[in-house]
């Protein structure tokens, strides 16, 4: 645009340039004509010349001619160009007269030199009686008006681009404002719906169900979920009130140390793991018990104390048992009754009447301690694992508007063995006071089903996947639970190379070494004793491991006062002591267990160092440590051989899946797996490292809340259809 206006100026300004010249021309001729008629002679040359020479001072003449009336030069300036001559020019003037003889009037034209454009002036001379006594021709320079166009058009294009900024800045800030003006009006309409006039209501109508719809889409958008859009999430259904999570093992334990200083470690729990990151996303309150031996040193007058240490964002409000408390709900009934209830791993269930009578007692100190730390009469409320199954009924019970989301970390058993538990009526029914109900798989959601469905009078609805009882309405749904995207403890590790320098040292292992890696609670349901076996047969049946493969058990002490645990813990010894003694010697050893609490950051030093890692549970709900890998190799080496009895199999389809039971499989899978191509690792490890980014715990969290929100708003529409007079229901 700016370039076609600057054309259209510099034609007319061209236009005017070359009549201003033609003028100029005339006034010079004209002023000198009587000096000029008077030496217009041949015979006065000299003069002429000299008269020429003088009208060539001013500064745009560049030189001037005298012509005869029929075109022959008479005299002229020492710069006239002899390109240019009296002949042609005046017979070109003279044609465009139309008139043959004499030159009529004045005449001019450009004509473009080498050395730039000339404007040329020929204008008639008359001397009284002599009538017409020859032209001049007149030269004058042009390359100023070139300059000057030039200039134009520079001044024109900026000036352009300068008003056009301007327009666009002016533009926006008018659209800001107006938008901005109209947000706030339209704001304040939303927030005081009621008093708005009713004119305006259709519009707000819409703007609402508008904004429904995109903060559905969004939740339910495909994109990674972050801490951010959780809290977004949580902050729009919770409309700012805290969160609460209700779980037994607590994210922070101090612990007094030998030495009498006061630590703060992160217990090993795949609970604790995937929701300690939640927490502080949320903030809000974890309800726990407080289990470490300097707890009570730490928290204030309301049992509670500010986490995480140095970046506090929420609140632990710790619960204190004593210890016959502990041992009969704790490790009586949580851990020797439904734990080995839920888990096919080969340990009977020991159901003690005192142990369950303590496991009530507890369950209700915790939902009021839950119910004491709620700020509104309808809470979302996150009662986490096997420890708590009468809890979501007890606080239903105070807070019958409570919104309660129960997670069972494990998984749950078919109806048969459900029916071993002399109160599985009431484990059932406490669940059942549950907004929602979660576990790691639909199998599991499917075990719970029949369960209810063979124990309690209930209608099952199997197409919401829920369970309606006495007017309650429980979903049971599946949430597969994952870690924190990217995992915290990665941000400041060591490279993969790093670590594997320190591993290896730590470990003394010979530069050729290779290492395999399991990370477990001392549990019987990790399938230890059979990962060792594996690795036995392993060295048994592939002799060129031997005295080369190295694996490193990283096993936490777990549950310690109960005696399978202890038994475990022997048994373990005992066989890594063989193997070692059978294919060890003084500088290598086939097994190295690691029998203590390591932090995460020494864990991840070792996913990160080893060459594979086997997680072998017989039964596991998800199994964090699987995840943990994957996400701790941002190397993409590594090959995961996974227990098909976990969670976490079905999602991890990439790892090396095998029986843990059938050694002879399992051998080869580590065999194959010290041999697989580095490319082959690399495509196995990217799939699964992007599936656990993806379905990362921030998704796992948000979308138990998307589901209880939904819940929430249908029971307040029930709510509000009943409490309503006028309407009525089903005509
Ligand atoms: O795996 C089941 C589970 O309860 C987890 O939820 C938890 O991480 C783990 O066991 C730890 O158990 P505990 O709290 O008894 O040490």
């Amino acid at each position: 645009m700016a370039w076609v206006v600057a054309e259209v100026v510099e034609e007319t300004a061209g236009q005017w340039f070359e009549r201003d010249l033609s003028l100029r021309a005339q006034l010079v001729a004209a002023s000198s004509r009587a000096s000029l008629a008077a030496n217009w002679d041949t015979e006065r040359k000299a003069e002429l010349e000299r008269q020429l020479i003088e009208i060539a001072r001013d500064e745009r003449v560049m030189a001037v001619a005298a012509c005869s009336p029929q075109g022959a030069l008479l005299a002229d300036t020492p710069q006239f160009p002899e390109a240019l001559s009296c002949r042609e020019i005046g017979l070109r003037a003279k044609s465009e007269q139309s008139s043959s003889a004499t030159l009529m009037r004045a005449w001019s034209t450009v004509s473009r030199l080498p050395g730039g454009s000339i404007h040329v002036s020929a204008i008639p001379l008359w001397d009284g009686g002599r009538g017409q006594i020859g032209f001049l021709l007149l030269l004058q320079d042009m390359s100023y008006a070139e300059r000057r166009e030039e200039l134009t058009r520079v001044f024109l294009v900026v000036g352009f681009a300068v008003l056009g900024l301007l327009a666009s800045v002016f533009t926006i800030f008018v659209a800001r404002f107006t938008r901005r003006s109209w947000s706030a009006e339209l704001r304040n309409m939303l927030r005081h719906g009621a008093q708005t006039r009713p004119e305006f209501q259709p519009i707000l109508r819409d703007v609402r169900e508008l904004i429904e719809k995109v903060m559905a889409e969004r939740e339910d958008a495909p994109g990674v979920w972050t801490a951010e859009r959780l809290k977004q999430t949580l902050g729009r259904h919770l409309q700012g009130e805290r969160i609460i999570i209700l779980a037994n093992r607590e994210p922070y334990v101090h612990e007094r140390m030998t030495d009498g200083e006061v630590r703060v470690l992160h217990p090993a729990s795949g609970l604790v793991t995937a929701l300690e990151p939640v927490m502080r996303a949320c903030s809000g309150v974890w309800v726990a018990h407080g289990s470490g031996s300097a707890d009570r040193d730490r928290v204030d007058r309301y049992d509670r104390v500010r986490v995480p240490p140095g970046e506090e964002s929420y609140h632990i409000r710790r619960v204190w048992l004593t210890r016959e408390e502990e041992s009969g709900y704790y490790y009586g009934f949580s851990n020797e009754g439904l734990w080995p209830l839920c888990h096919l791993a080969h340990a009977r269930p020991v159901f003690r009447e005192e142990d369950w009578a303590y496991y009530r007692k507890i369950n209700e100190r915790f939902a009021d301690a839950v119910c004491a730390e709620v700020d509104s009469d309808d809470p979302i409320i996150l009662v986490q694992d096997y420890h708590f199954a009468l809890v979501p009924a007890l606080i239903r019970g105070r807070l019958p508007a409570a919104t309660v989301i129960m997670f069972w970390h494990i998984p749950w058993p078919n109806s048969e063995q459900v029916g071993i538990c002399p109160w599985r009526q009431e484990i059932l029914e406490g669940l059942l006071g549950s907004s929602i109900l979660g576990f790691h798989t639909q199998f599991h959601c499917n075990n719970f089903m029949e369960s209810v469905d063979r124990y309690l009078e209930a209608r099952i609805d199997r197409e919401q996947q829920g369970v309606a009882r006495r007017g309650h309405h429980t979903l049971v749904r599946p949430y597969p639970i994952s870690l924190e995207w990217p995992v915290r403890w990665l941000s400041d590790a060591p490279s993969a190379d790093e670590c594997r320098r320190r591993v290896w040292e730590d470990l003394n292992l010979k530069p050729d070494a290779l290492l395999g890696v399991g990370v477990d609670r001392l549990d019987y349901t990790k399938g230890i004793e059979e990962r060792l076996l594996a690795v036995e047969r392993l060295l048994e049946r592939f002799p060129e491991f031997r005295g080369r493969f190295s694996f490193v058990q990283v096993a936490a002490p777990s549950r310690t006062k109960i005696e399978r645990y202890r038994q475990l813990n022997e048994a373990v010894e005992q066989l890594s002591s063989r193997i070692n003694e059978r294919f060890g010697g003084e500088e290598y050893q086939p097994i190295i267990l690691l029998r203590t609490h390591h932090e995460p950051p020494d864990v991840f030093k070792f996913y990160r160092a080893a060459h594979l890692c086997y997680v072998s549970s017989l039964h596991d709900g998800m199994n964090l440590v699987a995840k943990e890998f994957v996400a701790a190799r941002d190397d993409q080496q590594g090959v995961l051989v996974l227990s098909q009895f976990t969670g976490a199999a079905r999602e991890l389809t990439e790892a090396l899946i095998v029986n843990p039971y059938d050694l002879e499989k399992v051998s080869t899978a580590l065999a194959c797996a010290l041999s697989m191509p580095v490319a082959e690792q690399r495509v196995r490890m990217r799939s699964m490292r992007s599936l656990v980014a993806h379905f990362n715990v921030y998704r796992w969290a948000g979308e138990m809340l998307v589901d209880a929100a939904r819940v929430r708003s249908r029971e307040r529409l029930a709510g509000q259809l009943t409490e309503s007079p006028e309407v009525s229901v089903g005509g």
